[in-house]
């Protein structure tokens, strides 16, 4: 799809819980221009043109992770979604990530994704008393932080994966979560390895993971999470005696 002044039809997942007896799929054309580059510029003139349509947004700049949402079948933010990745002449699908509660339209509830990030106790853990300015760490062991910490908490990932989507796992604490653990794991600065590990080592903690890539296929920081969930399951196996 070009990005020159054109008319884009789209299908946008529509409830209200509040006021509606069941979702339902809404048709909707908006016209744009050739400034309107990304998904979320077009999803601006949508709501400009008929304000009930919900959905957050703040930075535009895939920073925030808000516009986390899915797209023609597949999760990503919509201020990174190019206008031009589309086909032309197809209505652009949008639903709101899969398997959290829906609060209104493409807005989710994002309180049990919170609780599984939380349960991984995800800040640095150093008991020495802290020293007057930072805890310093060399250049070396920074950068081995690098594509550790790029997480925006956007929930691409866990929305994707097909174990955190089955009622019989889904206590699995999930691949951001995971993320997020791995980054301390890895941090010279945190002395937590082993409790963290201890959260870890669990059947809903990384063994869950059962390997689908699901999570990686749709990071939009193009996190490697799957490897980095392997490299837990590694750390946590020399772990023990
Ligand atoms: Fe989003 Fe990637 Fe973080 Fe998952 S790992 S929450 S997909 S940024
Ligand atoms: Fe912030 Fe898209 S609006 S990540």
């Amino acid at each position: 799809m070009t990005n020159a002044n054109r008319t884009v039809q789209f299908k946008i997942y529509r409830y209200d819980p509040d006021q509606d007896a069941k979702p339902h799929m809404q048709d909707i054309s908006v016209e744009l221009e050739s400034t309107d580059r990304k998904l979320l510029d077009a999803m601006v003139k949508l709501k400009a043109q008929d304000d009930s349509i919900s959905f957050r947004r703040s930075c535009r700049e895939g920073v925030c992770g808000s516009d986390a949402m899915n797209i023609n079948g597949k999760n990503g933010l919509a201020c990174l979604t190019a206008m031009d990745s589309f086909p032309e002449g197809k209505p652009i699908v949008l639903r709101p990530l899969p398997g959290l509660p829906v609060i209104r339209d493409l807005i989710v509830d994002m309180t049990q994704f919170f609780k599984q990030y939380n349960s991984i106790k995800p800040y640095l853990i150093n008991n020495d008393p802290p020293p007057e300015r930072e805890r310093l760490q060399s250049p070396e062991d920074r950068e081995e932080l690098d594509g550790l910490y790029e997480c925006i908490l956007c929930a691409c990932c866990t929305a994707s994966c097909p174990v955190n989507q089955n009622k019989e796992t889904e206590a699995y604490v999930g691949p951001a979560a995971l993320v997020r653990a791995f980054r301390y794991l890895f941090d010279s600065r945190d002395e937590g390895a082993e409790e963290r590990i201890a959260l870890l080592d669990k059947k809903d903690g990384a063994w869950g993971c059962q390997t689908l890539w699901k999570c990686t296929e749709v990071c939009p920081k193009e996190i490697p999470i799957t490897k980095q969930i392997g490299q837990i399951k590694r750390r946590i196996y020399e772990s023990k005696p």
